[in-house]
């Protein structure tokens, strides 16, 4: 129970990684605002877990604000925010690959307000609240595509590289304010983002046999990593970008 008293907010939490750190951080005691455009699946999460739901698009800088002062009237104070919400996609979610040639100007758009500006519009939002509240803690999800090239998914690898260094400006500015910024870099995780690509038995084999551990990887080895560098077992841990990969990118 690390986080009785304290209040998470939790972006893409309807399903995949975001609906497993919820249901790890309730299960901790925390006071979870779960958060996502998807509103009956928030919802959802929210009344199994007793959190509040709250329905926001995180491509919308009121939304990300409406979301924050939400948090802190419902709940007093702010402690965590897992930035998690993202899409493979502009136009289905699920992960597709398109190289910048084929990638039209409204889907690129798109990738960006979702995948990075939604995560700093998120820092912008919680950090004031967090310093005022004598510190807090701030996960980012980005991909191993940040860190390693993946041929062929321009828009959504760029999104994630701007939030691998958008993490570490941020712990650089606000360390000394007690707010920590950290980033977790997931290989492939078996959520409904890729599950077009693993829905083939041979084709799920064969992103896992490309790892070195030989399988991918689930929704609760994401959120044990996101609980874990929001508690105070990880008080010195900032600016760190975390592979959870099985070591693909060690490879
Ligand atoms: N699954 C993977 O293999 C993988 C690998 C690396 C990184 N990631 C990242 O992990 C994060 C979580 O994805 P997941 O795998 O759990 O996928 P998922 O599709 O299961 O969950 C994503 C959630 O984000 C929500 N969402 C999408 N756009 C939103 C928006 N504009 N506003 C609010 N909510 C929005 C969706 O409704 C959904 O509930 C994403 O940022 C994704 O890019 C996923």
């Amino acid at each position: 129970m690390r986080f009785q008293g304290r209040v998470v907010v939790v972006t893409g939490g309807a399903s995949g990684q975001g609906e497993a750190t919820c249901r790890l951080f309730a299960a901790e005691g925390a006071q979870v605002v779960v958060a996502d455009w998807n509103a009956d699946g928030a919802a959802r999460v929210a009344r199994d877990i007793g959190g509040a739901p709250f329905a926001v698009d995180v491509a919308k800088e009121s939304e990300v604000a409406a979301m924050i002062d939400f948090a802190c009237t419902r709940f007093g104070r702010l402690d965590v925010l897992f930035n998690n919400a993202g899409v493979g996609h502009s136009a289905t979610g699920q992960f597709r690959m398109a190289s910048i040639v084929d990638t039209p100007e409204d889907a690129w758009d798109s990738i960006i307000a979702i995948n990075l500006k939604g995560q700093a519009m998120g820092c912008k939002h919680a950090i004031p609240r967090m310093v005022a509240g004598g510190g807090g803690a701030i996960i980012n999800n980005a991909s191993i595509m940040a860190i390693a090239g993946v041929p062929g998914a321009d828009a959504y690898t760029a999104a994630k590289g701007g939030v691998v260094a958008l993490t570490r400006v941020l712990a650089v500015d606000w360390g000394a304010k007690g707010v920590r910024v950290n980033c977790i870099c997931p290989g492939t995780i078996a959520t409904p983002m890729v599950g077009n690509l693993i829905e083939d038995p041979e084709a799920r084999q064969r992103l896992g046999e490309s790892t070195p551990m030989k399988r991918i990887g689930d929704s609760d080895e994401i959120a044990r990593v996101a609980v874990f560098l929001a508690s105070s077992d990880a008080s010195y841990i900032n600016g760190a970008i975390i592979p959870v990969d099985g070591g693909w990118s060690a490879l």
